[in-house]
Order: C-alpha cells, then sequence, then structure tokens
C-alpha cells in the first residue's frame, strides 16, 4: 500500500465508523447545488474537517459536509462542496473523495457544477448533460507512480460519462418537463475567468460550457470503474458571449434560482437507478 492508499482507506474507515458505509451513488454538488444536500432524510452530516485527510472545500457556496440519507429508497452520499486545482491542491486531493468513494464501494457518481454557456443557444439558467469533455487543466489526476490497487494505468476514457446514465437522465427530465442540454464540458484551471479569446478558441474545439471542475472527478472515478453522470448549471454566458462583465455572485444567484429544478431532476434520476 502506498501512503496515499493508506490515507484513503483511512477517510473510508473514518466515515464507516460514522456510518456511511457505502451508496448506491454519490452525488457532488457545485456552486450554489448545495441545498440538496439539507433535504437528505435519515442519514447523518459529516464535515468535511472530521474526515481524515480529506481537503476542505474554501470557495463560497460550498459548505463542505457528507451528508448521507435515502432518496427514493436509494441509498446516498451528497458531498456538499469540492476541493479545486484553482485553490492550489494537487489534482490527487482534488478527486481524494473520489478515492474514498471508490473505497467505499459506490458504483456511480453524478458530478454537478456551474459553467459558463459557451454554446450561445444555451439560456442561462439551463441544465446540460455532460456528453464528454475537453481536459485543459494541463495536468492529469493519474500523474504519478501507477498503483495497480487504484486502477489501469492507461484507463479508457472512450465513454467518460455514461450513455446508459446520460439516456436516463434525459428520460427523466422529459417526464418531468425540465428542458435539457448536451453538450461538450471544458475543464479550466482558473480562478481567473476566460478572455473571450479563449473562449472562441474553445467554441471553434466543439465545447458547449466552461467550468473549472468535474473533468479529474470524472477521470478517476472511470479509472476505478464508477460509472459517472455530468451535469452543468449553465449559470452565466461565458466571457464575450454578451457584453457584461463575470462574477461569482452572479453564478451562485443563478445556480440558487434553478436549484429546485435542479435537485427534482436529481431526485427523478436517483429515484430510477
Ligand atoms: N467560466 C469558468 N467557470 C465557470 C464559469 C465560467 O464562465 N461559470 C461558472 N463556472
Amino acid at each position: 500500500m502506498s501512503a496515499y492508499t493508506d490515507r484513503i482507506a483511512e477517510a473510508a474507515d473514518a466515515l464507516r465508523a460514522r456510518g456511511v458505509d457505502g451508496a448506491d451513488v454519490a452525488i457532488v454538488l457545485g456552486s450554489g447545488l448545495g441545498a440538496f444536500a439539507e433535504t437528505l432524510p435519515g442519514g447523518v452530516r459529516v464535515p468535511y474537517g472530521e474526515i481524515p485527510h480529506w481537503p476542505a472545500a474554501k470557495v463560497i457556496g460550498h459548505a463542505g459536509v457528507l451528508a448521507s440519507g435515502l432518496v427514493g429508497g436509494r441509498r446516498v452520499i451528497a458531498l456538499s462542496g469540492r476541493a479545486h486545482f484553482y485553490e492550489g491542491h494537487p489534482l490527487t486531493d482534488v478527486t481524494f473523495a473520489m478515492r474514498v468513494l471508490g473505497a467505499l464501494g459506490v458504483p456511480r457518481v453524478i458530478l454537478t457544477n456551474a459553467a459558463g454557456g459557451i454554446n450561445t443557444r444555451f439560456a442561462t439558467g439551463a441544465l446540460m448533460l455532460i456528453d464528454d469533455h475537453l481536459n485543459f487543466l494541463g495536468s492529469n489526476p493519474l500523474i504519478g507512480p501507477s498503483d495497480p490497487a487504484l486502477g489501469a494505468r492507461f484507463p479508457d476514457m472512450t465513454e467518460i460519462y455514461s450513455r446508459r446514465l446520460r439516456a436516463l437522465a434525459t428520460e427523466v427530465a422529459a417526464v418531468q418537463g425540465i428542458p435539457i442540454e448536451h453538450g461538450i464540458y471544458v475543464a479550466v484551471h482558473g480562478p481567473s475567468y476566460e478572455t473571450p479569446a479563449e473562449i472562441r478558441a474553445f467554441r471553434v474545439l466543439g465545447a458547449d460550457a466552461v467550468g473549472m471542475s468535474t473533468a479529474p472527478e470524472a477521470i478517476v472515478a472511470r479509472q476505478m470503474g464508477l460509472e459517472v453522470l455530468g451535469i452543468s448549471c449553465i449559470s452565466n454566458p461565458a466571457a464575450g458571449v454578451v457584453d457584461a462583465p463575470l462574477n461569482h455572485e452572479d453564478v451562485m444567484a443563478v445556480t440558487t434560482r434553478v436549484r429546485g429544478q435542479f435537485i427534482q431532476l436529481l431526485e427523478g434520476i436517483v429515484g430510477r437507478l
């Protein structure tokens, strides 16, 4: 066992000791979407600071709590808040939560985020299923010594976002009457927002939405064989799409405005897993 796998095992053991022992699905809640974790009945709440080696989530809009409970008869672990690359965490820390979920035997994860809309057809507040991503972090969470306990050295990523879960989410959205977009998510470093020239370049490359998270978590989850679903809340038109400056407060305001619909969609998906 490496020191990294020791840390993962210690965190998983600590969670088991608190009664969090596996789940049917884990959900990572992006900026402003933490409300989902507050609605989970019949479970426990563990602040990140009480889980050994777990990186703190310090961004406004991220509570930093792991909550477990039942949703539609399914056991759910909700992570309210995530570590970001732009905070200075190495990608092994950014994806530590995924590793612990894997160690707990969680078979699938729903990654949510707030993202800027590059596709000019996207309305602010729209929800987008992530069909695939472009990793523009300039790094990869799997860099480092290869540990077979964690997964393959060269894991396949051809279907990083599960086709089955995307179809299920599309169906649930249709039944609920929630409009849903599909698209490609480009992950960037941040923390500065992009320039209009960068957004034009990403559009040429095929990106529909831009954000500062999710891709590393998806890569790691997939390496471990978890099914991954990604959903972006289009919280703002990306830089230069409209003639207005970007700020985190507006991002938060939009995600807060649509969170009722977002939670309804998540509950619908979880209930049909
Ligand atoms: N760019 C990058 N990350 C984001 C954005 C954006 O426009 N909106 C929300 N997260």
